[in-house]
């Protein structure tokens, strides 16, 4: 497996990875979807190491995947779950995650309902000078960069499934439609697609998607594309990447109704007339059937990649651990 440009400890955010490093995410995952689609799918990579999963906040398929990921590379896994800990008895975040220190854990993966938690705890792990590699598994609306990757391995994959590669993207255009201002997944998909050289296409009515988002992505390969009407985005299109309504990050009422936003942005079979004949749908899941995708889309084989990207997640999140696992 290709880990010699490998040094990173932490993977806290894909705001400075390198194509080497996404090449290598990439190929390492490739060799672990081999491994997982043999009758025996588990490796001792990591036998007698401590992987924890540290979720503060609620998460269904990043969870489970993290933990079958661990289980796969033969790690013992920990669970923690914050409403039924310590943390409820006033112990602190650092003095949680010093706890699983304390414990052994050789890997920390991280998700909050604030940015920077993960950061945060890395650093306490680098001050204390001990070797205890950080994921950020989603920080409030910053990051979720296993996330990036697992979307980016289900796009190479299909583009090429042998040697799946960022070079594939070159050129290609990807909307990403939906609730933009609070989607840590959005954020860490423009690093990763535009880094890839890919265009990409932003729709979302303009309180989900301010000026800001120009911004992301200037000064590399490819390029990033701000529309407040959907028309423009999906235009021959290559993929649609549409994100769920992030309801319980809305502070204010940026939204008329529900319905108007399926009729306006919600992505549909018709919708997608307006892309490539072959174009194909990512959701990161969990999704609102009938806001932003209806439902009998998202169920359709055809276009879906829903249910691709859940089984991506495990081999890109062995290949995480592994290749921090390896790292100086
Ligand atoms: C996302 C998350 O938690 O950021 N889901 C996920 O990890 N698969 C997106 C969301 O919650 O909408």
């Amino acid at each position: 497996m290709a880990t010699n440009t490998w040094t990173r400890h932490h993977v806290l955010s894909l705001a400075d990875f390198t194509t080497d490093e996404y090449n290598t995410v990439l190929q390492t995952a490739a060799s672990f979807s081999e491994v997982l689609s043999r009758r025996t799918k588990k490796v001792p990579t990591l036998q007698g190491q401590v992987v924890a999963n540290l979720f503060f906040e609620s998460s269904t398929r990043t969870r489970s995947s993290f933990e079958l990921a661990a289980k796969r590379l033969s790690a013992d896994t920990l669970n923690f779950t914050a409403a039924t800990s310590s943390l409820t008895k006033g112990e602190t975040i650092l003095d949680t995650a010093k706890t699983y220190l304390a414990l052994g854990t050789d890997m920390m993966v991280i998700r909050h309902r604030e940015a920077g938690v993960p950061q945060a705890i890395a650093a306490e792990m680098d001050r204390l000078g001990v070797r205890v590699g950080v994921l950020n598994a989603g920080d409030g609306q910053h990051e979720h960069p296993s996330q990036a990757l697992l979307d980016l391995f289900t796009i190479c994959t299909l583009l090429n499934p042998q040697q799946p590669q960022v070079e594939l993207l070159q050129g290609k255009k990807i909307a990403i439609v939906g609730d933009i201002l609070h989607s840590r997944v959005a954020r860490s998909n423009i690093w990763s697609l535009t880094a890839s050289g890919a265009e990409v296409h932003l729709a979302a009515p303009p309180t989900l998607l301010p000026q800001m988002f120009a911004d992301f992505g200037t000064d590399r390969l490819g390029n990033t594309f701000l529309h407040w009407q959907i028309e423009p985005a999906l235009q021959n299109a290559d993929f649609v990447m549409t994100l769920r309504l992030q309801k319980e990050r809305m502070t204010q009422y940026l939204l008329p109704s529900l319905r108007e936003y399926h009729q306006l942005f919600g992505i549909t079979r018709d919708r997608l007339q307006l892309c490539k004949p072959n174009v194909k749908v990512l959701h990161p899941g969990p999704a609102n059937r009938g806001v932003e995708i209806s439902s009998d889309l998202m169920d359709d084989p055809q276009f879906s990649l829903i249910q691709a990207q859940v089984t991506s997640g495990v081999a890109v999140r062995m290949a995480l651990l592994y290749l921090m696992g390896s790292g100086v």
